[in-house]
């Protein structure tokens, strides 16, 4: 399978209309987390299974991926966990899917694809744009979290999200995580395989003020 494809083909043009959250979970009520490049969604299962009291939404451009975990989510019968294929950046930019980030109590970016070449940077998922949007939509308290094994990538989406005066920095030592959408600090594939190679994990945490 692929591992890397451009967000900016003209195939991600369509965008995938996101049900109200009535039709996506169990109970709607439940804080919502957002999953931005989730991947096969093993992380979102891990946590959906475990903390039933919080709802999960995973988007990944890879359509493959999004298939599988879709039907492994309909085999277990999972109400706290959905996926939408596509590119996060047109999806959540679309005037029909807004509710979801006026929801969301947090995202996660974790280990973006980090695009090395500086003509592929606008490939990247964190845009100045795109944060924009988010700065535009989510509630005052929401939360961002970044993670990446890539100095100059995270130095480049730590930069991008500062500049925007809505974002603040949260100290990760302070951070209570028995709270959020990972209290049990559970890792994501990429990060189990960074830890197992002994690379350094550079991570951070914003609030919407
Ligand atoms: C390096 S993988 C990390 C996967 C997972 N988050 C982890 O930590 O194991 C990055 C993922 O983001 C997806 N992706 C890249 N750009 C995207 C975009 N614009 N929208 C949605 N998914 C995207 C890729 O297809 C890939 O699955």
């Amino acid at each position: 399978m692929r591992q890397h494809v451009n967000p900016l083909s003209r195939n991600f043009n369509e965008i995938e209309r996101i049900p109200s959250l009535i039709e996506l979970f169990g109970d709607s009520k439940l804080n919502l987390h957002l999953d931005i490049g989730c991947a096969a969604g093993e992380f979102l299962f891990d946590l959906a299974l475990v903390n039933t009291s919080w709802n999960y939404l995973g988007i990944e451009i890879r359509e493959r991926l999004v298939k599988t975990a879709k039907l492994r989510v309909q085999e277990k019968e999972i109400k706290n966990l959905y996926f939408v294929f596509g590119n996060a950046n047109n999806i959540l930019n679309d005037v029909q899917n807004k509710f979801i980030l006026e929801n969301v109590k947090s995202i996660s970016f974790n280990f973006p694809d980090p695009w090395f070449k500086k003509r592929h940077y606008k490939r990247r998922v964190i845009q100045p744009d795109f944060i924009n949007i988010l700065s535009n939509s989510l509630q005052k308290g929401s939360l961002i979290f970044i993670k990446t094994d890539v100095k100059d990538l995270f130095d480049y989406m730590d930069c991008t999200i500062s500049s925007n005066l809505n974002f603040k920095n949260i100290d990760k030592n302070d951070f209570n995580y028995s709270k959020s959408f990972n209290p049990n600090k559970i890792r994501t594939n990429r990060e189990k395989l960074v830890i197992d190679n002994k690379l350094d994990i550079f991570e951070c945490i914003y609030i919407k003020i």
